[in-house]
């Protein structure tokens, strides 16, 4: 049996909680990616790493021609083994330690992206050390608001991220001095789950000016990597599946005036695998309180902490259930109150032992799973295996 897009058969043989990957609706996503960057000369795509590193998802984003974005060793491992080429990774974060950077360099990683003079001193020395010479760029805090979650803006100028404008000019200055770092690139990520393609039209306004002003000191980088943050619909995750990425590379197509052969780079996450993953869960119980129900489910926030973190909105289906809708807070079992997944929420009438499906969970969801109250962390399948 399959209600919508899920085998509920197979499911009912699978340890619940855990996660289940659309692999043909990634590889959709992924071909309209690639299709729609192909249009412009010089768009490169990478796969931001930190939304879902699950390694059978992994093999087939690198299949499809995508870089890795990195933000830890950690990360540029997994890359590695999926087989990304060393030459298509990028290596970000506000912290870097030795044993990562030198990580990348002994892999000749295309690109570090480095937030301040510190940092690029450290990566200067470690690479004197080893007799080779970093390629780095330059990551700039463009003071650039974005129309989503507080939590998940980056390009403030009160975020920990990136060098800020008016610094650039010494940090620019400090290359002479430092042989063992060529500067290849700029690089900015102004926040997440960002609609409103005005966000990224700013963004690039705010590139152009930079470049500009970099134009009069007669630098010129070879690339401008422009970050993630492409959002998906949360709300009606079968509406539009694939989110609308001919509007987003046409919009930076349209708005970021380049120079010369730059090629433009893209870092997303979330709309490449948001939407291919659900999380299925089971009802352990329904509770009726004084003023509602609650369906109790096996999966809690160790799982899926958007929620919790976020008041990020997941849409929760019951997959097995066709009886009339009923309103329930859908909660997990973890020894926190904030371990809700809903309040209110209609769902065909559910009973012990129904599954649910908290979807549009492909990305920061399994990635993010915790141990917390010493629990497993959730299992990833994919269509491919359960058909
Ligand atoms: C530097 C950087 N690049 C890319 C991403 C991926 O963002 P998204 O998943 O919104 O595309 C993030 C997310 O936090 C980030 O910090």
């Amino acid at each position: 049996m399959m209600k919508g897009i899920f085998p509920v058969e197979k499911f009912r043989n699978v340890q619940t909680p855990f996660y289940y990957y659309d692999t043909k609706l990634l590889r959709d996503t992924l071909n309209t990616i690639t299709r729609e960057a192909g249009r412009y000369e010089g768009f490169q795509v990478h796969y931001a790493i930190k939304a879902n590193a699950n390694e059978k998802i992994l093999p087939i984003i690198r299949e499809a021609g995508l870089g890795a974005d990195c933000v830890s060793g950690g990360e540029i491992r997994a890359a590695l083994q999926a087989g990304f080429p060393a030459d298509k990774i990028v290596f970000a974060g506000v912290g870097k330690a030795d044993w990562e950077i030198n990580l990348g360099l002994d892999n000749d990683i295309f690109c570090f992206n480095v937030e301040s003079v510190a940092e690029l001193e450290v990566i200067n020395g470690l690479a004197e050390a080893k007799g080779k010479t970093a390629r780095v760029a330059l990551r700039i805090n463009p003071d650039v608001g974005a129309h989503t979650h507080a939590h998940i803006t980056t390009g403030r100028a009160e975020n920990k991220f990136g060098i800020s404008m008016e610094q650039l000019d010494a940090v620019v200055d400090s290359f002479p001095a430092l042989p063992h770092v060529q500067l290849v690139g700029l690089h900015f990520h102004i926040g997440s789950q960002i609609l409103d393609m005005g966000d990224f039209a700013a963004l690039c306004n705010r590139i152009n000016e930079l470049q500009a002003r970099l134009a009069t000191r007669r630098i010129m980088v070879e690339h401008i990597n422009v970050g993630g943050g492409l959002g998906i619909d949360y709300q009606h995750p079968n509406r539009q599946p694939v989110p609308d990425f001919a509007a987003y590379f046409a919009c930076y197509n349209k708005h970021l005036r380049r120079y010369g052969q730059q090629t433009v780079h893209f870092e997303l996450g979330r709309a490449v695998v948001g939407q291919c993953g659900s999380l299925i869960t089971q009802v352990l119980y329904i509770k009726q309180g004084t003023q509602k129900q609650f369906a109790i489910v096996d999966a809690g926030m160790t799982d899926l902490i958007r929620p919790a973190l976020y008041q990020a909105y997941h849409k929760i289906e019951n997959i097995t259930s066709e009886r009339p809708m009923e309103a329930y807070d859908v909660v997990g079992p973890i020894c926190e109150s904030s371990d809700v997944f809903g309040k209110a929420i209609d769902l065909n009438g559910a009973s012990r032992h129904d599954l649910l499906a908290i979807r549009s969970a492909g990305a920061y969801g399994e990635i993010m799973a915790s141990g917390y109250n010493c629990r497993p962390l959730p299992k990833g399948y994919t269509s491919d295996e359960l058909g």
